[in-house]
């Protein structure tokens, strides 16, 4: 059974005063909280066998190796990858992006298509334009719905035998929706286009399984899911990962250097030039453990919980404008409230010891779409409480009572 008592205790953050009230967290979206299991991990690296990895013979240099190379195997595991060497560290979604976005410089060619959606963060589209400017290809956009969905059927008309590369997010960090990545990723095959997931703000919530997906690639933050920050995996299939040359030069990605002639190192590390965040990918994997033992589908069952709850109670606020108002999606509520800007909210309710996000959420063209400067973004996670969403409530409602 879930129990958001016990799992509190693991955050020791969610003890601490802000602006002299307690701590309500509802700026998930953005980071996480970090349980004490994984704090522990990086500060026992750093005490006990801080060393480089895959440089040394000495003992603290195998141990470190072999710390971060289970991690490796324990996101290998969860995203049920076929092969460990199809998961390469990044320092994050962004990094994982832009790692795939400069491999298809030397594959695509002018008039070639890219497709992506209106519901993508900057991170999902400024590469790719990057893209086009560096190789004459052309960005196509799935619009949306008012109610923040993905218009499948013009994604219909946008394929074609010149597509060759779909980008999708899997959740849509300004909106919550929850995209039907599977039917977009099949679509795009039959194409024979290639796919790549973002999944920065879907794998807090679910835990999805590459193979059976048939992804081409799938990217993600640790930082999002209760691990730190600077660490992120970029999953890629294997004859993908061959094919793309490496993003960066430096040591460990070689296989034999001489002034004439390099050669480069097998998967991974092929990608993982330059010392790693090492600690960072050690504590992703303990992050991952300790999803994993209170169960994602628990996790999911909760939030959407809190996510009606709060809904619920938004909604009774009178002039209260809720973006995306889906019922089923990730336990995000973007909303503004008549004649008031978000950021005197977001303004006003940090005084309260409430943290959300205000703002266009790195997601201009979804602002632009509704015409609105930005929202107030509340984002919940598992260790949330019915009891702070109504704290939140009668703080937005003084807010609004002050500001109007
Ligand atoms: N991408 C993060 C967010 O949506 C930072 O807030």
């Amino acid at each position: 059974m879930f129990d958001v008592k016990k799992v509190r205790n693991d955050f020791p953050i969610l003890k601490i005063k802000v602006n002299g009230k307690s701590l309500v967290y509802f700026d998930n979206a953005a980071t996480s909280q970090k349980p004490q299991i994984v704090i522990d991990c990086i500060v026992d690296y750093y005490s006990n066998y801080n060393a480089n990895i895959h440089r040394g013979v000495h003992t603290l240099s195998q141990e470190a190796t072999n710390a971060y190379e289970e991690a490796r195997i324990k996101i290998q595991k969860h995203f049920n990858a076929e092969k460990s060497h199809e998961i390469i560290f990044t320092s994050g979604t962004t990094h994982s992006i832009n790692l795939v976005a400069s491999g298809f410089t030397s594959i695509l060619e002018k008039g070639d298509e890219i497709i992506v959606s209106a519901l993508e963060h900057h991170s999902n589209i400024v590469p790719w334009q990057m893209l086009c400017e560096r190789t004459g290809a052309v960005l196509k956009v799935i619009p949306i719905s008012l109610q923040g969905e993905l218009l499948m059927d013009e994604y219909d008309k946008l394929l074609s035998d010149r597509t060759k590369l779909v980008f999708v997010n899997h959740v849509s960090n300004a909106l919550g929706t929850i995209n039907p990545i599977k039917e977009i990723i099949d679509k795009a095959h039959l194409k024979g286009a290639t796919v790549l997931i973002d999944g920065a703000q879907a794998t807090p919530h679910i835990k999805p399984d590459v193979q059976n997906l048939d992804c081409d690639f799938y990217v993600c933050s640790a930082h999002k899911l209760c691990g730190p920050t600077g660490i992120g995996m970029l999953y890629g299939k294997e004859e993908w990962l061959n094919k793309l040359p490496p993003y960066q030069g430096g040591g460990e990605m070689i296989d034999k250097v001489t002034f004439e002639k390099t050669t480069y190192a097998g998967l991974p590390h092929k990608f993982e030039a330059g010392t790693p965040n090492i600690s960072g990918g050690i504590a992703f994997g303990v992050a991952l453990d300790y999803m994993n033992s209170i169960g994602l589908e628990n996790i999911a069952a909760y939030e959407k919980e809190l996510l009606d709850h709060a809904t619920q109670k938004l909604l009774e606020i009178d002039g209260l404008v809720i973006y995306g108002p889906l019922e089923n999606k990730a336990p995000v509520i973007s909303f503004n409230i008549e004649g008031i800007h978000p950021f005197d909210i977001g303004t006003i309710i940090d005084k309260l010891g409430i943290a959300v996000r205000t703002g266009h959420h790195c997601a201009q063209p979804i602002m632009d779409f509704y015409k609105i400067p930005g929202t107030i973004r509340a984002s919940f996670t598992f260790y949330n409480t019915k009891e702070e969403i109504d704290i939140f409530i009668e703080a937005v409602k003084r807010a609004k009572n002050m500001l109007l």
